[in-house]
């Protein structure tokens, strides 16, 4: 059964909010209406009220159990100005100023998310990444034990031979540009981690190069992609998060069994992965997208991991279906949302000192 049929009957006996700063923009529109109409929880779209409605009716789109939200009408836009300036990194910001932060419906939305007037947030659809990223850094609070905040694309592909579906989770596809092995061990755990929340079975975890196990590479990619597996394989123990980590593997052999065969790479990893960690943001959004492109996989995310509350930063080429079934993976994500994001409360980041 696809991923997204298990999480979505799930999510019908624990309806989430997911919001949506992008309001007006059609997809997001269509794609909240699929989640409505699947009783899957409430969809909030923030903007102009009026233009939301146009928009909708343009497309005969009917927003019932839809929510809208204006930020400037809405009665908690007071509150958001004080929180927002409460926050250490914008303390001593003028009204006029921190109004400015909020008339972006990134900074609003992320601000409902860190309040939790909302349980999932997913923006991008029509901003570039970064301009969608640097709110959710900026605000959210990280999770305990994770250092770098990174991303991940989930593929649900159908075996050609066997009609049985394959869920791959492809790592960092949308954050760091250039990660360290620390970075990297993190994105391999928190990767992992989500699958393992997602699929509820033990992830295979590879970390990529052009080489398998080389004995004498010097190379630095390979060096680093080497000291991650170790450092991963040591977190994922401190962490107790059961996955089994092996590095540094080339795609073939992480992929496919007769390659791991024939490579002699012994263990439950090569030719069995399921999470691919791959060494730069370069390598992962490439392949990512060419999978994409190639494949009629079923494409969720980017996701993104290390923060305290569960949010997407979609491409701005995400289809209507791309964007329902991303939120579903990020709404599923609230659903054990204490075992996955221990703090309490608000999620903001840095000391808030008026409450
Ligand atoms: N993990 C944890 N913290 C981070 C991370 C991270 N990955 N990145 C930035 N931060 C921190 C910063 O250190 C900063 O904290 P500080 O002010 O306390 O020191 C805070 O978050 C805010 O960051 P900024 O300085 O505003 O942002 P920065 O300049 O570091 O850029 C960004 C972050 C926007 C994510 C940048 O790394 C980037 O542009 N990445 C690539 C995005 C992209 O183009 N992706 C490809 C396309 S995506 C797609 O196809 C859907």
């Amino acid at each position: 059964m696809p991923l997204i049929t298990n999480l979505s009957e799930r999510l019908k006996r624990h309806p989430k909010r997911v919001v949506f700063p992008e309001g007006a923009d059609e997809r997001i529109l269509q794609a909240a209406r699929m989640f409505s109409t699947q009783k899957l929880g409430i969809p909030i779209l923030l903007g102009d009220r009026a233009k939301i409605k146009e928009n909708a009716a343009a497309l005969d789109i009917n927003l019932e159990h839809i929510r809208i939200i204006q930020p400037r009408r809405s009665s908690e836009y007071e509150g958001f100005v004080k929180k927002f300036q409460g926050l250490r990194r914008f303390k001593g910001m003028t009204e006029k100023e921190t109004e400015a932060y909020l008339d972006n419906n990134n900074y609003f939305a992320t601000l409902m998310l860190a309040t939790a007037q909302a349980d999932a947030m997913l923006s991008g659809a029509t901003v570039t990444a970064s301009s969608a990223l640097r709110p959710l850094l900026q605000i959210i609070q990280r999770q305990e034990k994770a250092n770098s905040v990174s991303s991940l694309n989930i593929f649900d592909l159908q075996e050609p031979e066997t009609g049985k579906d394959r869920v791959l989770f492809l790592a960092d596809c949308a954050v760091i540009p250039n990660p360290d092995s620390m970075q990297l061990c993190d994105i391999a755990v928190n990767t992992a981690a989500l699958a393992y929340h997602l699929t509820n079975e033990k992830p295979r975890v590879a970390l990529l190069s052009y080489t398998s196990k080389s004995l004498s590479s010097k190379n630095e990619g390979v060096i680093k992609m080497k000291a991650a597996t170790d450092l991963a394989r040591q977190k994922a123990k401190e962490l107790d998060i059961p996955m089994e980590i092996d590095g540094e593997l080339q795609v073939d052999a992480a992929l496919d069994p007769f390659v791991a065969e024939a490579k002699q790479l012994q263990g439950s990893v090569p030719g069995k992965a399921n999470v691919l960690i791959f060494p730069d943001l370069h390598a992962a959004n490439i392949a990512s997208k060419m999978v994409d492109v190639l494949t009629r996989a079923r494409t969720y995310g980017p996701i993104l991991t290390g923060l305290t509350r569960p949010a997407a930063e979609i491409s701005r080429g995400a289809t209507a279906n791309d964007i329902f079934g991303t939120a579903v993976m990020i709404a599923s994500q609230a659903i054990d949302h204490r075992l996955l994001y221990p703090t309490e409360g608000d999620t903001l980041n840095e000391d808030v000192t008026v409450l």
